[in-house]
């Protein structure tokens, strides 16, 4: 029987509905205005993009990229992942020579047709694949020879030797690794490089709009497809004055949505040298060992890991401990915190409000010097709408030359919910005439009348099939229909349309160019 169990959205995605959608429109529109205003082009790279990129770029260690990607091979070569699936999973009863020499087929099928795929260049040819071939080949001789020499091994040993079977079967890669993107900047750096944007004016700057991934834990404001609006500045002098003219250009765009009781904090995690942000991560390495007893069980991982990350905790038992740690801006090095204070005094000559916040750090790996994050109202623990900063040296990271960069990217999702919250919504629009048409005659003209209004740009409801009057004004009241255009022969044969205001329930006679301005007006 068929399964007629209902599809729904995968957790963590969701569907965006009428009438919210049209405030998605509103906020992506003022995006696109007042980021051109600053000089920005806009940019529409891949949704996904090789592993190792964000990888790289993000960081191996980083909550992101440890356990928050899809991540999967790209390939299309279902014969060869159906003889590989045995080998990785062997199911062998070691009593059961039978099983051995299923094994040892298996084990054979497969590296005959990998070869044959690598021939045609289907298959990475990567080092990775070709140790663990090389490793699957030897073994596979060596189970054979074991077998006709009919060698009395122990369970055990049989165990091992299957394991290093699947161990070496798992580390082959029928495709390149892909990600959905987690986040753009590393795209935008990639595109930077890969299209010599470094030949062009700098700065370069670009702006981007559309959904990463990531596989977090959903919640209210924490999704698995979000949205995000970002901007990237990249190449040009190293100016203070880009980093305060950026946040500018930010807290307008949050002024200009309506955001309210936004908060902008702001930071400096200075450069990795050891006269810098290297010496105060030793510092702090060692004061949080002081304390590890103390310490939940994520911090005290993070003391080896990612110290910095620690002052990120929100545990209540830790935020007393946190207090009493070595602040970075007692560690900075003079040209960062030159640059640190250049941006606090570039943020004052344009009125830009902010907080400083030394515990500002940020998740990811590329960051350095200014960090920093605007928050807003309404939207509990998930309240950060924006995240951004400078990374000095991704570019370069990624293979690319020498490049300032400096970018934010705004989490959609949050601002529509905060905008929602603060009772910004845009209700829910109905069309501007509803055509109700009586009669063969009557639809042809029906059909003239609902292009020419949509040409003037009104919203139009024809019905696509003829009903009664009373039940077209019924329709046109529950869409919330202005007027309602009737027409029947009376209507065609006169030439003088009638229009019924549904609010007044007043009607009125006019012509077909009469009628366009009157609703124009
Ligand atoms: P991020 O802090 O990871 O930074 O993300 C920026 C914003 O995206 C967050 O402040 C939040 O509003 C939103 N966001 C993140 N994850 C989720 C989620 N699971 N659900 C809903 N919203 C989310 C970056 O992505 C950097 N690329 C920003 C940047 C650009 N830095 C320099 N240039």
């Amino acid at each position: 029987m068929a399964n007629k169990s209902k599809f729904q959205a995968i957790r963590g995605t969701r569907d965006l509905l009428p009438p919210d959608t049209a405030l998605w429109n509103r906020v992506e529109q003022t995006a696109h205005e007042l980021f051109t205003t600053y000089g920005f082009g806009e940019i529409r790279p891949p949704i996904f993009e090789p592993t190792d990129l964000f990888a790289r770029a993000v960081g191996g260690d980083t909550d992101i990229v440890g356990k928050e990607m899809y991540t999967f091979p790209d390939h299309n070569l279902r014969d060869l992942e159906a003889a590989l699936y045995p080998i990785c999973n062997p199911a062998i009863d070691l009593d059961d020579p039978k099983d051995l020499m299923a094994l040892v087929a298996d084990l054979r099928v497969f590296l005959e047709q990998f070869a044959v795929h690598q021939k045609q260049d289907e298959v990475p040819k990567t080092s990775e694949n070709a140790s663990a071939v090389a490793r699957l080949h030897t073994l596979a001789e060596k189970i054979d020879s074991l077998r006709l020499a009919a060698e009395d091994m122990d369970l055990m040993s049989w165990h091992a030797l299957f394991q290093e079977v699947s161990a070496a079967a798992k580390e082959i890669r029928l495709g390149d690794m892909v990600s959905l993107r987690p986040e753009a900047t590393a795209s935008v750096c990639r595109a930077y490089i890969e299209h010599n944007m470094q030949q062009l004016p700098q700065p370069v700057k670009l702006y981007y709009m559309g959904p990463m991934f990531r596989r977090e834990r959903p919640q209210k404001g924490r999704y698995r497809q979000f949205y995000q609006i970002g901007a990237e500045i990249l190449g040009g002098p190293d100016a203070p004055a880009i980093d305060a003219e950026l946040i500018e250009m930010l807290m307008t765009f949050f002024d200009k949505c309506g955001l309210q009781g936004t908060e902008l904090s702001i930071n400096s995690i200075g450069h990795a040298a050891d006269n810098c942000r290297r010496g105060y991560v030793a510092k702090l390495r060692e004061e949080l060992l002081k304390v590890k007893d103390k310490l939940g069980a994520d911090s005290q991982r993070r003391i080896e890991t990612n110290p910095l990350r620690v002052l990120d905790s929100k545990l209540e038992h830790e935020q007393p401990i946190i207090a009493t740690l070595p602040r970075i801006a007692d560690h900075l090095c003079d040209e960062c915190r030159a640059h640190y204070a250049a941006v606090k005094h570039n943020l004052d000559l344009r009125g830009v409000a902010y907080r400083e916040n030394w515990r500002l750090v940020r998740g990811l790996d590329y960051y350095m010097r200014t960090t920093f994050e605007i928050t807003a109202q309404g939207l509990g623990s998930q309240n950060a709408v924006c995240g951004g900063g400078r990374y000095d040296g991704l570019v370069e990271l990624l293979g690319g030359p020498p490049t300032k960069g400096i970018g934010f990217a705004i989490g959609e999702d949050r601002l529509i919910l905060s905008l929602q919250e603060g009772g910004k919504m845009l209700a829910a629009r109905g069309p501007d005439v509803l055509i109700a048409w009586m009669g063969q005659n009557a639809y042809a003209t029906a059909i003239r009348a609902a292009k020419t209004l949509r040409n003037a740009g009104f919203r139009v409801e024809l019905p696509a099939t003829e009903l009664k009057f009373g039940k077209a004004l019924e329709r046109a009241s529950k869409l919330g229909s202005r007027f309602a255009l009737i027409l029947g022969d009376n209507e065609i044969q006169s030439g003088e349309w009638t229009l019924k205001n549904l609010a007044t329930s007043e009607q009125q006679k006019l012509s077909e160019q009469a009628l366009l301005e009157y609703l124009r007006g």
